[in-house]
């Protein structure tokens, strides 16, 4: 065989190459897997399949000694995700239990991320919304472009961050508790600045290459050095709700709000990180069968604005 030719031939078995995800990319950097989010018709929102395919990838490689740890990325600079897939939605509505169950779920991305041994950084290359800011703030660290922003929204569709969002970010960064508060009830959207004054952010990227290999400098940093989500009781200062509650020019329901609020104040007076993350599950649930969740939701998917009547 030629010289040319040997360089040409794949490097792995022809096994290995066949095996690939319909909705992420895995590469490889200095031995740091990087899983991008590729769902570009929907700004890589989480659909169900994306979710199920990130924990494989992660519980395929969590014990392979040549895997240092992993990096969560977005395809393209516009977003690292718009979130859960909304489209979901619809089927837990008005479904106590479905609801509960649905949350519970998808936190096994989450809930697997929390006992890993090796590290996982998000690398947010542009907005992160709702759902997928649920997995970004359950990573060990988060790098992000300049132009990164983060936001639940979830208020404005008359629901909550179910899977955590309601108690990671007061465990995490009681620091930002007040930021938090604006975030979570009054869906405010921060800036990559804010979020790495708070401490919720790591590091800061010019750009999409600098944010890749800062990220796997994280991961690489992050070994042995894990901080676990604690347990016990969070004081969060006092939540001051505007009247009427507004995010931006959209009235948010009063109703919604007063679960969301009810529903982070339990979960920070919980006192272990799962009995917080239950009681997040239930506001879920109970949110899932208000008016406003159906309103919100409808709205969205009928592409206008939602009129919350209480
Ligand atoms: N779930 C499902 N589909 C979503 C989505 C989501 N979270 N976010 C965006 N999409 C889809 C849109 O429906 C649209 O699909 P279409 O082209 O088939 O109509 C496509 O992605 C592009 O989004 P679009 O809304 O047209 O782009 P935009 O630039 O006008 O607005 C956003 C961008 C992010 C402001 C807007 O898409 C949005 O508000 N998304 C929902 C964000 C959210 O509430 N996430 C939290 C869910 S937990």
């Amino acid at each position: 065989m030629s010289d040319t030719m040997s360089t040409t031939q794949p490097k792995a078995s022809f096994k290995e190459y066949q095996s690939f995800h319909r909705f992420l990319l895995v590469d490889e950097v200095d031995g740091v897997k990087v899983i991008t989010l590729r769902r570009p018709e929907a700004l890589n929102a989480i659909s169900d399949e994306i979710n199920n395919e990130i924990l494989s990838v992660l519980k395929e490689n969590a014990d392979n000694p040549a895997v240092k740890g992993f990096v969560i990325t977005g395809y393209g600079t516009r977003a690292f995700s718009a979130g859960a897939d909304i489209g979901k939605f619809p089927q837990t509505l008005g479904n106590k239990a479905a609801a509960a169950k649905y949350a519970k779920d998808c936190a096994e991305v989450q809930l697997f991320m929390d006992q890993m041994e090796k590290p996982v950084a998000a690398a947010v290359n542009g907005m992160a919304l709702g759902g997928v800011l649920e997995i970004a703030i359950r990573c060990h660290g988060i790098v992000a472009t300049k132009n990164a922003s983060f936001q639940f929204p979830e208020i404005t569709l008359g629901i909550l961050p179910g899977i955590g969002g309601c108690i990671v970010p007061y465990r995490k960064w009681p620091q930002g508790a007040k930021l938090f508060h604006e975030m979570i009830c009054l869906a405010k959207p921060i800036n990559a600045k804010e979020a790495l004054e708070i401490g919720m952010v790591n590091k800061l990227a010019d750009s999409i290459p600098e944010m890749i290999q800062e990220a796997v400098k994280e991961v690489i940093n992050l070994k042995g050095k894990i901080k676990r989500v604690p347990d016990g009781k969070v004081a969060i200062p006092e939540m001051v709700i505007p009247e009427p509650p507004m995010a931006g020019k959209q009235l948010l329901s009063r109703e919604a709000v007063a679960i969301t609020v009810k529903t982070i104040k339990e979960g920070a007076a919980a006192e272990t990180f799962a009995q917080a993350l239950e009681r997040g599950y239930q506001g879920n649930a109970e949110i899932a069968c208000t008016d406003a969740a159906k309103e919100g939701i409808t709205a969205f998917l009928e592409k206008r604005r939602p009129e919350f009547k209480k």
